[in-house]
């Protein structure tokens, strides 16, 4: 049996250059639906689409029954006052999946190719060919294989790698060295060469890669933090990297953004960094995922992506 609706109308807030965009999508996917910028003193509504937004809006619609967030990570969001009552759903995958696939390519073969030494001697006019190690030789470990990490580990393993992946809980079947829990991390880190960080932020998993677990990778394994800066400790990982226990890294998200123009690990030969870039969300994926959230909520079916009030993820 379908829900009884009481109002017809979804607040709508994420002020950027695309806002006319998404309404625009938005009301097209939604013909039923009136779709309201949000501003301060707006009448009340059962449904709200934000990406993080601000504690004013939670505070005025304490009636809120769903939030549907406009990215994957909803730390922004876990980090306000929320009505009790309100349920938070996530974009899952929602075309971020092989957007990061083809960051993680990236990365991973910046180092096992070699490329950041290509970039530097080609600057300095060398000419100085590697051997080029199979990419057997080489043990991906994937922190988090959730709806990103398990899509990063597949097409790894596929490439011939030899994958680890890491979660909260159990996996079978999956193909991959699977390692879980607190219990199972340090010998998930230990055989790391290259470590591909795809977490939510928690309040479990803030700075959890810290100067100790840094330590635990093997020496001169790389680092690539595609999901939230605050996931690692960054004065451990810059002091890392300074020492070269770690090899090299590539950050695409920091506890500070936008990173500051004058921090340490700007200056670094062997980091390199992207404005949190790895995954953006796209309007029609997004959508298409959010209007069928709406429709299977209206029809009283199981949501998409609800975010567990628990785990926070
Ligand atoms: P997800 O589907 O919720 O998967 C999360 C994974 O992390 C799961 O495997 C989960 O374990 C594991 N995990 C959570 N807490 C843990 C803990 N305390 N110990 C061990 N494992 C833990 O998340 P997702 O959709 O893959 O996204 C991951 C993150 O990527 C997002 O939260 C977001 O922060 C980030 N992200 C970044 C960008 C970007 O552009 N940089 C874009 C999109 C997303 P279980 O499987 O056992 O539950
Ligand atoms: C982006 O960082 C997201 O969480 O979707």
């Amino acid at each position: 049996m379908g829900r009884l609706i009481t109002n017809q109308r979804i607040l709508f807030h994420h002020p950027s250059a695309q806002e006319g965009a998404w309404l625009r999508a938005l009301s097209e996917a939604l013909p039923d639906w009136e779709l309201v910028k949000w501003q301060p003193g707006e009448a009340a509504a059962d449904l709200a689409i934000a990406w993080a937004p601000p504690q004013q809006l939670l505070d005025e619609q304490p009636g809120l029954k769903v939030m549907f967030h406009l990215g994957a990570g909803v730390d922004a969001l876990w980090s306000l006052r929320r009505p009790p009552q309100m349920q938070v759903v996530r974009l899952e995958d929602a075309g971020m999946a092989e957007q990061m696939v083809d960051y993680a390519l990236y990365a991973v073969t910046r180092h096992t190719r070699d490329f950041t030494n290509y970039e530097q001697d080609w600057r300095a006019g060398s000419w100085t060919p590697r051997r080029v190690r199979p990419n057997h030789e080489w043990q991906i470990g994937i922190m988090g294989y959730g709806a990103l990490g398990a899509r990063v580990a597949a097409v790894l393993q596929s490439r011939g790698y030899g994958v680890h992946a890491w979660s909260r809980s159990p996996k079978h079947g999956t193909g991959v060295v699977h390692h879980h829990g607190m219990g199972g991390l340090a010998a998930f880190l230990q055989q790391a060469h290259v470590l591909i960080v795809l977490l939510p932020l928690t309040a479990d998993t803030r700075h959890l890669l810290n100067a100790d677990r840094l330590a635990q990778l093997p020496k001169g394994a790389y680092f690539i933090n595609m999901a939230r800066g605050a996931l690692v400790d960054t004065d451990a990982l810059a002091q890392a990297l300074t020492s070269g226990h770690l090899a090299g890294a590539v950050l695409d998200v920091f506890e500070q953004e936008p990173l500051s123009p004058a921090h340490p690990l700007r200056q670094m030969p062997n980091v390199i960094g992207t404005p949190h870039i790895a995954a953006q969300t796209w309007i029609p994926e997004a959508v298409q995922s959010i209007a069928g959230n709406i429709r299977a909520w209206q029809d009283n079916n199981p949501l998409h992506g609800v975010v567990d009030p628990l785990r926070a993820y």
